[in-house]
């Protein structure tokens, strides 16, 4: 089964467009069996602007879904994203804008998996909670093992890998913490003109993007969290 991935967060500027952006370079180097497709439905395009001045990424497409922009946009990204879904081997991967509009809502739970970057300060932890918790009571009321939701710690200080507090925010909701990424001067100043991955070689950032994109790829793509989650059910329904 294909897999469509959308990063997600109600909080603004906590790194969605930036790990899309590496996450889709990241696919691109070492997935190259696998054919990516983009969309950047935030109406401010930062994805679609970082990535279309690359000419690398073919299928890319900008389709803002906000609460008051275009139904019709909606349905190209629901009927893009079902079409996905029933073809092997492909990732789909999908940013979003901040706030939360119902739309996001409603494509994320089509969504194989979540990823959810946030940094380890309060003010973002905050709402980053409120989102998860909504986001898992749809879940719960459709009974649904998926989205996965998968938060990233993103923009760690270089001091700081002390993630008690994140953990402890999250202790009662049902997510998987990814391996994190470091705050980088490069990164922030990728922002005009991306260049990937490779301008941050030497860097720990380098290694983490790529120890992160491993990650997804093998307990997303390569679906572990679906059997972990599969066996879950098992044994809860044996109780
Ligand atoms: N790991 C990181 N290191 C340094 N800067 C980062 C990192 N991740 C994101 N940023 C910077 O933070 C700002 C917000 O990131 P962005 O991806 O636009 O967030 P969002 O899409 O969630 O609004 C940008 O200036 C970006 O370059
Ligand atoms: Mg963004």
């Amino acid at each position: 089964m294909g897999s469509a991935i959308m990063v997600a967060n109600m909080k603004g500027g906590v790194g969605k467009s930036t790990l899309t952006c590496y996450l889709a370079d990241y696919f691109r180097k070492f997935q190259k069996k696998r054919v990516l497709s983009l969309i950047d439905t935030d109406l401010q395009g930062s994805t679609y602007e970082m990535l279309g001045t690359d000419g690398r990424f073919a299928n890319l497409r900008h389709l803002p879904v906000g609460d008051r922009y275009d139904a019709v946009n909606l349905v190209t990204v629901d009927t893009l994203v079902r079409s996905h879904l029933g073809t092997a081997n492909d990732l789909l991967l999908i940013d979003t804008s901040a706030g939360k509009p119902d739309n996001i809502c409603q494509i994320a739970m089509m969504c194989h998996c979540l990823l959810v970057p946030v940094s380890i300060n309060w003010g973002d932890i905050r709402p980053t909670r409120d989102f998860i918790q909504e986001i898992q009571e749809r879940k719960d009321s459709a009974r649904a093992i998926t989205p996965h939701i998968i938060v990233v710690p993103n923009r760690i200080p270089h001091q700081q890998r002390d993630y008690s507090r994140l953990k402890d925010a999250l202790s009662e909701l049902d997510v998987v913490i990814a391996p994190g990424l470091s705050d980088l001067s490069i990164v922030r100043h990728q922002t005009q003109k991306f260049a990937g991955i490779d301008p941050t070689k030497g860097t720990r950032f380098h290694d983490e993007i790529i120890h992160f994109g491993n990650f997804v790829t093998e307990y997303v793509v390569g679906g572990k969290l679906d059997d972990i989650y599969a066996d879950t059910n098992v044994i809860e329904l044996r109780r």
